[in-house]
């Protein structure tokens, strides 16, 4: 039994917090600008941010994207994460599974999830790799785990390639996508970890029978980077410099949030890659997105010890830029003016992509 990856989803939490891994590539969510309204004629307490995404209401279009467990010290930043999101009506995504089902022991650090956040949305994670590999009993057990209302499959083929111990075999996902996904009780979401889904990807995965998506696009947390740093730790001086060719590779994450949505007008999608606060969160619904999620600044929240004052902060400001557009709730934002400039609007273009204006 394997149990070093522990160490390393250890290795990556003390990465992330210590060093700058994000960029060089931004989100081109600054390319979005929404219209302000000087006469909104709303009152704040009439402005309502919640969303039914994945079939549970939310408060708010957030979740927290899937970053731990699987370490023992993980158990608790995982219970504290769905205290607070069971609090705030939030959904929750856990970290890879794949430690709990090659070492039994470290299945707590996961299920505590559901001892913490009973009503609310949960998503179970494992990476294409073990798609590929698990049969489907084991991919249950995934799901089963955390009682999850859905599993993310997360696709991180950059992140392996560039890893000093990583996985370079991804043939074979589709069919297995299109066996698991007819007979899986819960939702499947195909997940990018911060490089982006293109619309040719969609169509492909929604012809396998999906249509969930969490587009993870550059301009946030860079696999690339965390990697390069990894192996330098390790003195792999060729995945070093394999890292650094690939730290500018990636869809950004606007882009990729309506190459999705023109591919499948109506799939389900969480924007997240780069997403660092409310305004980014209100752009990207603007652009196509149901539901944003957020992956660094929330751990970074939870290690200063302000979980909970940050995203009340945050779910506050989503409420008050709705009101400045001038729009009662989330689907009444969808028809507010938006101006997008270059190089959104160039790709835009030039991928004949659509936003609804
Ligand atoms: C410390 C850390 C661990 C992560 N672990 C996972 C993981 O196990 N599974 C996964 O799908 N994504 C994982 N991610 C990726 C995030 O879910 C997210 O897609 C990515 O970080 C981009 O979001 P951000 O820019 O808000 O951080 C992890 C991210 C961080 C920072």
């Amino acid at each position: 039994m394997n149990c070093s990856n522990a160490d390393r989803k250890l290795e990556h939490i003390e990465i992330s917090l210590k060093e700058d891994v994000e960029g060089p590539l931004t989100t081109w969510l600054e390319c979005v600008h929404l219209i302000h309204n000087a006469v909104p004629e709303l009152n704040i307490s009439e402005v309502d941010t919640s969303v039914t995404f994945l079939g549970k209401k939310l408060s708010a279009p957030l979740i927290i994207s899937g970053m731990t467990g699987g370490a023992p010290s993980t158990e608790k930043i995982n219970a504290e994460l769905a205290k607070v999101v069971e609090a705030l009506g939030l959904g929750l995504g856990v970290g890879s599974q794949r430690s709990a089902i090659e070492c039994e022991h470290l299945k707590h650090t996961f299920n505590v999830v559901r001892s913490y956040a009973p009503k609310s949305l949960v998503i179970a994670n494992i990476g294409i790799y073990e798609f590929i590999k698990y049969d489907l009993g084991m991919i249950e057990k995934v799901v089963n785990m955390v009682e999850a209302d859905a599993l993310a499959v997360h696709l991180n083929v950059v992140q392996e390639l560039t890893q000093p111990e990583g996985s370079h075999d991804f043939r074979g996902f589709l069919n297995k996508l299109k066996e698991v996904s007819r007979v899986l009780p819960v939702p499947i979401i195909i997940k990018e970890v911060g490089f982006g889904l293109s619309k040719d990807v969609a169509s492909v995965i929604g012809g396998a029978g999906v249509n969930y998506f969490d587009v993870a696009g550059a301009g946030g947390t860079n696999w690339a980077k965390i990697e390069l740093l990894r192996a330098r730790r390790k003195g792999d001086r060729i995945k070093e410099y394999m890292a650094l060719e690939l730290l500018r590779w990636g869809i950004p994450t606007a882009a990729s949030i309506v190459e999705v949505r023109t591919a499948l007008p109506s799939a389900g999608i969480i924007a997240s890659g780069g997403i660092r606060g409310a305004l980014d969160v209100v752009k990207s619904i603007r652009l196509g997105a149901d539901v944003a999620g957020m992956a660094l600044p929330i751990l970074k929240a939870y290690y200063r010890g302000e979980l909970m004052e940050y995203l009340r902060g945050l779910i506050n400001s989503i409420k008050a830029i709705l009101l400045l557009t001038g729009s009662r709730n989330v689907n009444e934002l969808k028809t507010k003016p938006v101006v997008i400039y270059d190089p959104l609007r160039t790709w835009i273009i030039q991928r004949n992509l659509k936003v609804i204006m």
